[in-house]
């Protein structure tokens, strides 16, 4: 870095969205972007997705919620919120009046609660994004992760895109924890899904070796951070390959602009900072100042120019520029 910002253009698109820059919060990780707020303008970002919310106010589930893991950590939160009304009336409301972009994040227990959500939220000028959750493993049956199962995928998604605003995206936030999420995204976009989110977390479990118990109360939980970043750099790729017509949103363990860089070269068109948050609440800024000047350092004049640029033939893959770096 020689101090001179780089004027590298990092607009992005997700489908019909045209944001800023490609850096968002993450779901469950920043709340409704108040808290992020004081450490800096959430209107800076791409966007924040805002926790997954479900029609009716939920507790979630029994504690403890959190254990700490290697390189990561794992979540049992079990989806609690305050319903559909209140967010409206106070989440989205603070949003809009910060001016920030925002991704909300639906979760439902059957169908029918998707598409009442995506109802609910149609005409409402802060939300500029459906992000569908199909797969929270932290919910009492594993036949709620729908996004295990391409028939229940697809119909929930199908459901979504039919009664949502036709102007919104509408994502499939898909699971790690299937054979081949290609086979789920596939049924996702015959339904009509406009893209992905990818990945939720992996189901996981620690044992407290004092109690001799599961350490979560919940028992299993959702494990997140850089020790699930090549999964998710991995889903990523296999869904670009699969589907390059329809933009990805990617995240797992991103706590640096080059991990983003990962996601991106990989096929990612934006990149999602979520437990990186917990540690350093301004990582999202921090990432996309960093994600900037390492598209500058490789010579890229646009971001758009970098998403899925791995996937390249070697023999076009390096510009003049990306030689000299990987030169040293
Ligand atoms: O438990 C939770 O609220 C987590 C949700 C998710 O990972 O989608």
């Amino acid at each position: 870095m020689d101090g001179v910002r780089p004027m590298v253009d990092m607009t992005t698109q997700l489908a019909t969205l045209t944001l800023p820059n490609p850096v968002l919060t993450a779901s469950g990780c920043a709340a409704a972007g108040r808290e992020l707020h004081q450490f800096f303008d959430v209107a800076a970002l791409g966007a924040v997705v805002t926790k997954s919310i479900m029609m009716r106010p939920r507790s979630g589930r029994a504690t403890p919620r959190m254990a700490e893991t290697p390189s990561g950590m794992l979540n049992s939160i079990g989806l609690q919120g305050p319903g559909i009304d209140a967010f409206i009336d106070t989440d989205l409301a603070w949003l809009a009046e910060h001016g920030a972009r925002t991704v909300v994040s639906i979760a439902g227990g059957h169908t029918d609660e998707y598409v009442e959500l995506a109802r609910r939220l149609n005409g409402h000028p802060a939300v500029s994004m459906l992000e569908v959750n199909i797969s929270c493993p932290n919910v009492e049956s594993r036949g709620q992760v729908f996004a295990c199962d391409a028939i229940a995928s697809s119909r929930v998604i199908g459901a979504v895109r039919r009664a949502a605003d036709p102007s919104l995206p509408v994502f499939a936030k898909l699971s790690p924890d299937v054979t081949d999420i290609t086979l789920i995204a596939r049924a996702c976009a015959d339904a009509g899904a406009d893209g992905f989110s990818l990945i939720n977390t992996l189901l996981g479990m620690v044992i407290d070796t004092d109690t001799m118990a599961p350490a979560l109360g919940g028992g299993t939980g959702g494990l997140s951070g850089p020790a699930i970043r090549p999964v998710a750099v991995r889903c990523v790729w296999q869904v670009r390959r699969a589907l390059p017509h329809l933009p990805i949103l990617g995240m797992g363990g991103i706590r640096s602009g080059l991990d983003a860089l990962q996601f991106v070269l990989a096929g990612a068109s934006a990149v999602s900072v979520g437990t990186a948050v917990f540690g350093d609440p301004s990582a999202p800024v921090r990432v996309l100042a960093e994600l900037e000047q390492a598209l500058d350092d490789r010579g890229f004049a646009a971001l758009a120019d970098a998403v899925g640029y791995a996937h390249r033939r070697p023999a076009d893959r390096l510009v003049p520029e990306a030689a000299e770096v990987a030169a040293g």
